[in-house]
């Protein structure tokens, strides 16, 4: 069977699930790891038996390697998906793909200039199955014609404010300081109803605050309403600071002209009075098995990924434009992508 061989680089919480799913998995060869710090490559190495440990991205140098796993900060994603493209790799990036219009633009260019190597952004919601299975709902036909659809990211992340997440590589808490709720959250529920919608969105206007989680630069509750071309709707609401246990299914609730789906169940004109069961299990924690296997067999077998430079740029353009389109408290068109 063959085996991609992959580099990471970035070793925060992100990058460890995905070294630990690329290490389960029969398509894969872990390679090489990267991080400033020089405790992470080594602890990582020790654990996944990674033979190469690199601190700078000389790690794109070496021939031995296909394909690069990206988990650095979310506005820390553009140098090197731009330079593992640059040195021939199928580049794999964490989601939102950037966090700022300009490091989107940057990316999209050079997935444009190299269309033989696979891209791929980790909207891991999308391997979720009980989302997977209301995707093939709208696809099959069976909630007709979508006009509003709904889901959040409500969490409490004040923790992300502790001392010990200040990261002295990069000089900063960077949860605190770059991190775009709407963008690095909202993200996530966002790229789900683009992809449920199966266009990117065209509009946006929101509203944020930042009374629950004020150590954040950026407003921690942002609120936004999407419009795609189709005419539907789409809310997305992200707090990081909330007081409330976790939101199932991210308060998924997306209603179509013959169906409606509420979470895990759905509502369908033949029987309005109920609510069904869609007797899809949701994971138990986030599905990173699927999306790393995804990308691996993208690559061997030269098909496209699940979501590539283009898709993701999309979903990251709504997203930050959202951001904006809440602080400057006025709607605000959205930039789109095109293969
Ligand atoms: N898909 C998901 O569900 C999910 C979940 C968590 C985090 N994420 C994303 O994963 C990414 C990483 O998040 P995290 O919580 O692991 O962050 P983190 O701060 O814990 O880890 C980032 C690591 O990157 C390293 N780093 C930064 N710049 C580097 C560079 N230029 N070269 C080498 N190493 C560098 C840092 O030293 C640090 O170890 C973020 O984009 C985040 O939004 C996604």
């Amino acid at each position: 069977m063959q085996r991609i061989r992959v580099g990471f680089i970035g070793l925060g919480h992100n990058g460890l699930a995905h070294i630990a799913a690329h290490s389960r998995s029969p398509l894969s060869e872990v390679v090489a790891v990267c991080d400033y710090s020089p405790e992470k490559t080594a602890a990582a190495a020790e654990k996944f038996g990674a033979p190469r440990q690199y601190h700078d991205y000389s790690i794109l140098e070496r021939d031995d390697i296909d394909a690069i796993s990206i988990h650095t900060p979310d506005h820390l994603h553009a140098e090197p998906f731009v330079l593992a493209l640059e040195a021939g790799k199928h580049v794999f990036v964490e989601k939102p793909m950037g966090n700022s219009i300009e490091d989107l633009n940057r990316m999209v260019d050079a997935a444009k200039r190299h269309p033989r190597q696979k891209t791929m952004v980790g909207h891991i919601l999308r391997f979720n199955p009980v989302f997977a299975r209301v995707k093939q709902l709208v696809q099959e036909g069976a909630l007709g014609d979508l006009f509003y659809m709904e889901c959040d990211y409500v969490h409490n992340l004040r923790f992300q404010g502790d001392a010990p997440r200040f990261d002295p590589n990069i000089g900063m808490n960077w949860y605190l300081e770059k991190e775009i709720p709407m963008v690095g959250g909202g993200g996530h529920p966002f790229d789900l109803l683009k992809w449920f919608a199966g266009e990117p969105a065209v509009e946006v206007t929101g509203f944020s605050n930042r009374k629950a989680f004020p150590q954040m630069v950026n407003d921690d509750c942002q609120v936004c309403l999407f419009r795609f071309a189709s005419g539907a709707i789409a809310k997305v609401a992200v707090s990081y600071g909330c007081v409330a246990p976790y939101a199932f299914l991210n308060n998924l609730i997306v209603y179509g002209t013959k169906g409606t789906v509420n979470r895990n169940t759905i509502c369908l004109k033949a029987h309005p009075e109920a609510y069904r069961a869609l007797r899809v299990e949701p994971p138990s924690g986030h599905p990173y098995e699927p999306e790393v296997e995804d990308f691996l067999t993208a690559i061997i077998e030269n098909r496209p990924t699940l979501i590539d430079a283009f898709d993701g740029a999309n979903s990251a353009a709504a997203v930050i434009r959202g951001a904006q389109a809440a602080s400057e408290g006025k709607p605000l068109p959205i930039p789109r992508y095109e293969r």
